[in-house]
């Protein structure tokens, strides 16, 4: 042995014992078969079968990074919450990229829609804000999401993503048209994590010291610029280097280039909402600027990477149910559903202690409750009592509900959604086609007409609702959609 070699730790089995030889199995004699005895082997192929956890249902494929949020505006007309009381102030985050469709090993550059879902260690717990890079989502009620994820995965036949499943919801889904005219468009593939906005897509609610509460939407926008690939640089990128975007984003945080996002609200006074144009709980509907401007108050910027993917990214748990004080839930059914399906989704897929993994737990506050025990508990609470009311001095309820009480009226039922005066499921996708500009609006029937044309030969009905959804919302665009997926079509 070298002197260099006696310096190095002993290699041990889980329990601590030294390792005799970590390259030749126990045999009985020279050449024959395996020993039980030989325990180290066994603990070895049982670890590495156990290696890997059920990835997540949705947006399987990510990455993340810590970061600092910066308040760089007073808001607190608006919000009581802690970490916004102060302009200056400054609250440790982590932030979790995604894409949506693909599973764990999936290609980075593809066009999907991206996550945002962001964790603000605050001194009043956790608060995370679980969005995507779109404003706007595909559907409009909780109870139609397993059924659009089941069109975006793999079909149970075929096992591969199919143009005839997803084209079909979508026909049958007019409220989709405004996303998808969105997910097709330039910005449908962002050339890195780095080059992309963030949103809170859903309204939520901001209440201040008095009691007064707000509808707000949150807008994350990149200040390193938007940068998107074609169709065409993507599937070159994503077959050279599927892990584009994340290597991007770790290698910039390494080279000391920090990515910071300038973050702003728009807020709407909660007499607003009843007569506005649009449903404001509708997820498919954004709120134009000219009604109601951003308001800039903070700024983020990520600079730190994970030591460990698995531990810190994989592990991670976002919950749009976490909230502080000062901040809560809008009653768009979307959200609603989500306040469930994601603690749910924690609870099997990380096991129920996952919020004292280190970049579950709070870190500015400690978490204080009587829930012990279950799977990998640490002790972590000693001889605390485990039940409350007590008189030992155990935590208690403060008595202020985190978020203002809202009216409600009606009866009971599966009600469709409210319609303003001006919702319709087309007229916010129509006024982002005629935004575009004529290149733009190209690549748009290029790309939508390059993945309907592929929709089987004998489901005309598929591909003609499809057409029609982007033809009610724009007469141009469905007329221009249409020719272009018949000339394709011929060609097959
Ligand atoms: C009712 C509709 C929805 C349901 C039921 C739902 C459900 C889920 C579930 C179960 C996960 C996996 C969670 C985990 O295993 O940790 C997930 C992940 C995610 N969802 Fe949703 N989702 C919905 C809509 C949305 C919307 C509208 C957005 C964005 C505005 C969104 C953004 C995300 C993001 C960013 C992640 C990844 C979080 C992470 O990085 O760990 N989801 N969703």
């Amino acid at each position: 042995m070298t002197t260099q070699d006696e310096l190095r730790p002993t290699l041990t089995t889980e329990a601590g014992a030294p390792v005799a030889d970590n390259q030749n199995t126990e045999t009985a004699g020279v050449g024959g078969p395996a020993l039980i005895q030989d325990q180290q082997l066994f603990e070895k192929l049982a670890h590495f079968n156990r290696e890997r956890i059920p990835e997540r249902v949705v947006h399987a494929r990510g990455a993340g990074a810590y970061g600092t949020f910066t308040v760089t505006a007073d808001v607190t007309a608006y919000t009581r919450a802690a970490f916004l009381s102060e302009v200056g102030k400054q609250t440790e985050t982590f932030l979790r990229f995604s894409t949506v469709a693909g599973n764990l090993g999936a290609a980075d550059a593809v066009r999907d829609p991206r996550g945002f879902a962001l964790k603000f260690y605050t001194e009043e717990g956790n608060y995370d804000l679980v969005g995507n890079n779109t404003p706007v989502f595909f559907i409009k009620d909780a109870s139609k999401f397993p059924d659009f994820i089941h069109t975006q995965k793999r079909d149970p036949y075929t096992g591969s993503q199919e143009a005839d499943n997803v084209w079909d919801f979508w026909g049958l889904s007019p409220e989709a048209t405004h996303q998808v005219t969105w997910l097709f468009g330039d910005r449908g593939i962002p050339a890195s994590y780095r080059h992309m906005d963030g949103f809170g897509s859903h309204t939520y609610q901001w209440q201040n010291e008095a009691g007064e509460y707000f509808w707000v939407k949150y807008h994350f926008k990149t200040d390193q610029g938007i940068r998107n690939l074609t169709q065409g640089e993507a599937n070159k990128l994503a077959g050279e280097d599927p892990d584009s975007h994340q290597r991007d984003l770790r290698e910039s945080i390494e080279r000391g280039e920090f990515p910071s996002w300038t973050v702003s609200v728009q807020i709407m006074p909660a007499a607003d909402a009843a007569d506005y144009r649009f449903n404001p709980f509708d997820l498919t509907k954004v709120w134009p600027h000219a009604d109601y401007p951003l308001v800039e108050f903070g700024r983020l910027e990520l600079n730190r990477n994970p030591d460990n993917v698995f531990a810190e990214v994989e592990q991670s748990i976002f919950s749009p149910s976490h909230f502080v004080p000062g901040i809560g839930p809008s009653p768009d059914k979307m959200l609603q559903g989500r306040l469930f399906a994601y603690a749910d989704a924690h609870r099997y897929r990380v096991g129920i202690n996952a919020d004292h993994l280190p970049v579950n737990r709070p870190h500015a506050t400690e978490a204080l409750h009587n829930h012990r025990d279950g799977h990998l508990y640490d002790g972590r609470h000693g001889r605390r009592k485990n039940y409350e009311p007590n008189s030992f001095g155990g935590p208690v309820q403060t008595g202020r509900p985190l978020w203002a009480p809202t009216a409600v009226d009606g009866v009971t039922g599966t009600h469709e959604a409210p319609s303003h005066a001006e919702d319709n499921d087309f007229v916010q996708a129509g006024d982002l086609y005629r935004l575009m500009g004529e290149d733009e609006k190209q690549r748009l029937i290029g790309n939508l007409s390059g993945f309907i044309a592929k929709v089987s030969s004998d489901r005309e009905d598929i591909v003609e609702r499809a057409v029609d959804n982007f033809r009610k919302a724009d007469a141009d665009f469905g007329r221009r959609l249409e020719n272009a997926v018949r000339e394709l079509r011929k060609q097959r």
